[in-house]
């Protein structure tokens, strides 16, 4: 079995955990510095005091400790400001565990096995049909909606038993019906596939009902997550499908402000790659061999781009790179489509991440993969577990608006701290939170999402208790 319990990063962690309602704890550990069974004997009164002296004194580490990152962990505004006394009456056995539990990481790294979750058997019309129907369900760029399940059917914090679970993942692929025109996915059916999955969750399972589903999570790996709908106006115009709106959403679209499709509680993931083809480009094309290509892009990139229903791709942003460099020859830019696109990756310095309908995109991935610095050129975006993987360390952020100043910022970075950044980039760590596997293993995309959940337990019992 894998072994959780090491933090990614060599950060001194601090971890607080309460619980109220479990006696059956799974093991204690000496980093539990308030033991539950301490408490049992006492008083109500008695805990809360504990309580409210703990949350001050996690208040107090991490204004003194962490201020820039506090935006990232649950101790978000909404939890400070409400009271954990108001929070702390309403906990009874009945609830759900996610919702009965105290805990706080504050900017430490939290044990990914101390997450339990029932994933829901579905029939096979919400999933597995997907997959026999065509392969490539479980290869595409959305595919982390295959891969997660995969991977939590076969991991230790699968449980069998719901009433001992924190989370209860729902598992529709909703990305695997391929056009038979431009070969992308359609998600038309996306809603009704989801909401019908829902009433039948809701209907034979009494869960959804006890926490109005605030304890499920799904998948949404489109272009605006749970918005489904490729086109950001219409995506922001229909929102976030009703029925997940108090749900938590592992999607691949974030951005820094408030956004329609990121109205719901969610975790930003990367886009899938599968492990196995950048592992064997790697092999090929070592990280730190011979890198020929100066800056690399190839994909969609409208010469004279489009305005549909009033935007443009990629905010024109791809075209105004093309524009400016086609006839740069340090600028590697290609239009078109080409299997052997990942030794390119490989052989470049820098690669071009600009937006394209949404602000992510797979090349941030298979640049980090395979060790090219990612040029990320999409205002506002958010990465995936920012927590962890020094983005700021690794890539470059260009404003759109400075897309023409490509040219110098690039040779400026390449005669001062470039070594730097590849030095950076280059630690497998970082390349491994991107990647999800068939198993979990420690670190990796999937250990980082269940890090990520156990540190929004708290939030969400605050949340729903507040309702
Ligand atoms: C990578 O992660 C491991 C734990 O998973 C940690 O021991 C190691 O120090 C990390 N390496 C770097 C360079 O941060
Ligand atoms: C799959 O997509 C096509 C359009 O490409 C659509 O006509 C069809 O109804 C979709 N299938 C399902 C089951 O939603
Ligand atoms: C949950 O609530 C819905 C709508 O109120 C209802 O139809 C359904 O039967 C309930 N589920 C259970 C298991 O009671
Ligand atoms: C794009 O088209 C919309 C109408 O669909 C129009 O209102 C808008 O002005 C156009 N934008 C530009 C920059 O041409
Ligand atoms: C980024 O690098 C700076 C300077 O080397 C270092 O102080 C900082 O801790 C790094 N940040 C992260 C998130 O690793
Ligand atoms: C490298 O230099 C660029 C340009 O001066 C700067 O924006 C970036 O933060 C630096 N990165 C690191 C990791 O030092």
């Amino acid at each position: 079995m894998v072994d959780f319990n090491i933090p990614i990063k060599g950060r001194k962690g601090f971890y607080v955990r309460m619980k109220f309602s479990h006696s059956n704890h799974k093991h204690g550990r000496n980093k539990e510095i308030i033991n539950n069974h301490n408490f049992k004997r006492n008083s109500i009164i008695f805990y809360r005091a504990i309580k409210w002296f703990v949350w001050l004194f996690i208040s107090f580490y991490l204004f003194i400790s962490f201020p820039p990152l506090r935006n990232h962990y649950s101790p978000s505004p909404s939890l400070s400001s409400s009271s954990p006394l108001s929070s702390s009456s309403s906990s009874s056995l009945a609830k759900p565990r996610a919702l009965a539990e105290t805990q706080d990481t504050g900017s430490s790294f939290a044990d990914a096995d101390d997450v339990k979750i029932y994933v829901y058997e579905l029939p096979a019309k919400y999933n597995q049909y997907w997959v026999q129907n065509n392969e490539r369900c479980t290869k595409h760029l959305f595919a982390s909606e295959v891969a997660i399940h995969r991977a939590l059917l076969e991991s230790n914090v699968r449980t069998f038993d719901p009433n001992q679970a924190d989370f209860f993942f729902v598992p529709v692929y909703v990305s695997c019906n391929f056009s038979t025109i431009n070969g992308f996915p359609a998600i038309g059916h996306a809603r009704s596939l989801i909401s019908s999955a829902v009433t039948h969750v809701s209907s034979a399972f009494p869960f959804w009902n006890r926490s109005r589903g605030a304890d499920h999570i799904f998948v949404a790996s489109h272009d605006f997550g749970a918005c489904f709908h490729t086109m950001e106006n219409v995506a922001i115009e229909d929102g976030i499908m009703k029925e997940l709106r108090g749900s938590i959403i592992l999607q691949t679209f974030g951005v820094k402000y408030k956004h329609p499709c990121q109205a719901a509680e969610s975790v930003v993931v990367p886009p899938y790659i599968p492990p196995g083809s950048v592992r064997a480009t790697a092999e090929r094309w070592p990280l730190d061999g011979r890198r020929d290509i100066f800056a690399f892009f190839r994909g969609k990139m409208e010469v004279n781009p489009k305005n549909v229903s009033g935007r443009f791709y990629s905010k024109a942003v791809r075209t105004h790179i093309w524009r400016n460099f086609n006839n740069n020859r340090r600028f590697y830019l290609k239009r078109h489509r080409y299997a052997g696109y990942q030794s390119e990756i490989a052989r470049s310095v820098f690669c071009l991440c600009p937006l394209g309908w949404a602000p992510w995109s797979p090349r941030l991935v298979e640049s980090v993969a395979l060790g090219c610095v990612p040029v990320i050129i999409a205002d506002g975006i958010k990465l995936p577990f920012e927590d962890v993987v020094p983005w700021a360390n690794i890539s470059l952020t260009v404003a759109e608006r400075d897309v023409a100043k490509l040219g110098s910022i690039l040779d400026h970075v390449s005669r001062t701290n470039l070594t730097a950044i590849q030095r950076n980039l280059w630690d497998p760590n970082v390349s491994r939170a991107l990647l999800f596997n068939d198993r979990i293993e420690k670190g990796d995309a999937t250990w980082q999402v269940l890090r990520t959940l156990s540190t929004k337990m708290a939030h969400h019992r605050t949340r729903v208790s507040d309702q």
